[in-house]
């Protein structure tokens, strides 16, 4: 098709079932109805809702192009529909991720997180969208470097023509609000420098150097920068296209064979890795994780979201599931020492601070 579409993941935690576990089936009703309403009124072309934890996810194909206000605007309203129902159940945190009263034009720095691309879809497109619960932005950085610049991850980087010539990383300062952009693999040693440091640096998007197209695209929102204290933790989502002059799906989902280890699990504050499993297994329980990610595949046709497959749904990926497991356990058991628990600085937005200050007069200079 000729004009371009925006593919969106807007996503919110709006209360969970049970403590923050997973989601209840009424708000997933509810937020279908409501985009059902919407594509009909032709706001939106298509859509479908998912869920990992305790974070409903609403993935939307459109013509409004990237940070519309309608589109935006639509998901705040989708999320406080269903707070109502979260309410009235009484679900878990209802409402938490919903930082302001009102909606403003943009859900960007409100609560909810968003990854979105715009691009002219090609003959066949196939699109790989990735929802994490239990973890912070930044933890896309490993697994994207590893599909879009590391070879031995990506056999098409040494011997497709098509993506030989590499691709362009955009990485965000989220602190600093600052961005920069690197080629890979002329800069990947500069690009490593920062993107190393996941809890300040994150992949925001990936182009192809060849043709410019957009690759992948990922929530950068950092809740706790936002509120200023813990609210929950970032539970990101991340939008990658796949095949021809992009990673083949299997080179996309290759770098979750290895569970690597991630901000957040019990309470926002420890590291554990990063399990990758079905829908049927999006719901973290043993000591509120350890944190997972599921994967949802469509092909896009004209819009249409043809799918989903469950893609991590794949025995391929039992002895990722099963290392995770046991690596959990040896963390687990460091109990409240580091590096299972976060350090301190990367606590200061959770209780540690009041902790802290009740004890200031106790402290004696030796
Ligand atoms: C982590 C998470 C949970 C909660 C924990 C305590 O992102 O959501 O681990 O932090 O269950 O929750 P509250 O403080 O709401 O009782
Ligand atoms: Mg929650
Ligand atoms: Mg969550």
């Amino acid at each position: 098709m000729a004009d371009e579409i925006t593919l969106s993941v807007i996503k919110a935690d709006i209360g969970g079932y049970v403590g923050h576990s997973a989601i209840h089936p009424a708000l997933i009703e509810r937020a279908q109805e409501q985009l059902d309403i919407a594509q009909r009124r032709g706001t939106i072309m298509d859509f479908h809702v998912a869920y990992c934890g305790d974070d409903l996810q609403l993935i939307m194909t459109h013509q409004a192009g990237v940070d519309s206000s309608a589109i935006h605007g639509l998901a705040w309203q989708v999320f406080e529909s269903c707070t109502e129902v979260a309410r009235d159940l009484k679900l878990y945190g209802a409402g938490q991720d919903l930082l302001a009263d009102a909606f403003s034009g943009n859900v960007r720095g409100m609560g909810p997180g968003v990854a979105e691309m715009a691009f002219r879809e090609r003959t066949s497109e196939p699109v790989l969208i990735f929802m994490a619960d239990k973890t912070a932005a930044g933890a896309w950085n490993m697994p994207l470097y590893r599909m879009f610049a590391d070879p031995f991850n990506t056999a098409g980087l040494v011997i497709s023509p098509t993506l030989h010539e590499g691709f362009r990383f955009e990485v965000h300062d989220v602190k600093g609000h600052k961005r920069i952009t690197f080629d890979a693999p002329e800069e990947i040693y500069d690009l490593l420098v920062f993107i190393g440091a996941t809890g300040r640096y994150a992949i925001k998007n990936v182009y192809s150097k060849s043709t410019g197209e957009i690759g992948a695209a990922s929530s950068t929102e950092r809740l706790s920068l936002i509120a200023g204290k813990y609210v929950g933790k970032d539970d990101p989502v991340c939008i990658v296209r796949s095949q021809g002059i992009f990673p083949a799906v299997g080179e996309v989902l290759e770098p979750f064979t290895m569970p690597h280890i991630v901000e957040g699990w019990m309470r926002g504050s420890h590291y554990g890795p990063l399990m990758p499993v079905s829908l049927r297994d999006a719901h973290p329980s043993r000591f509120d994780g350890p944190p997972r990610v599921v994967c949802l595949g469509f092909q896009l046709a004209d819009g249409r979201l043809i799918g989903p497959r469950d893609m991590f749904d794949d025995p391929g990926f039992d002895e990722a599931r099963h290392l995770c497991n046991v690596v959990s356990d040896h963390l687990r058991r460091h109990g409240p020492f580091e590096p299972h628990r976060l350090p301190a600085d990367e606590m200061e937005y959770t209780t540690l601070p009041e902790v802290m200050r009740k004890l200031e007069g106790r402290w004696e200079t030796l």
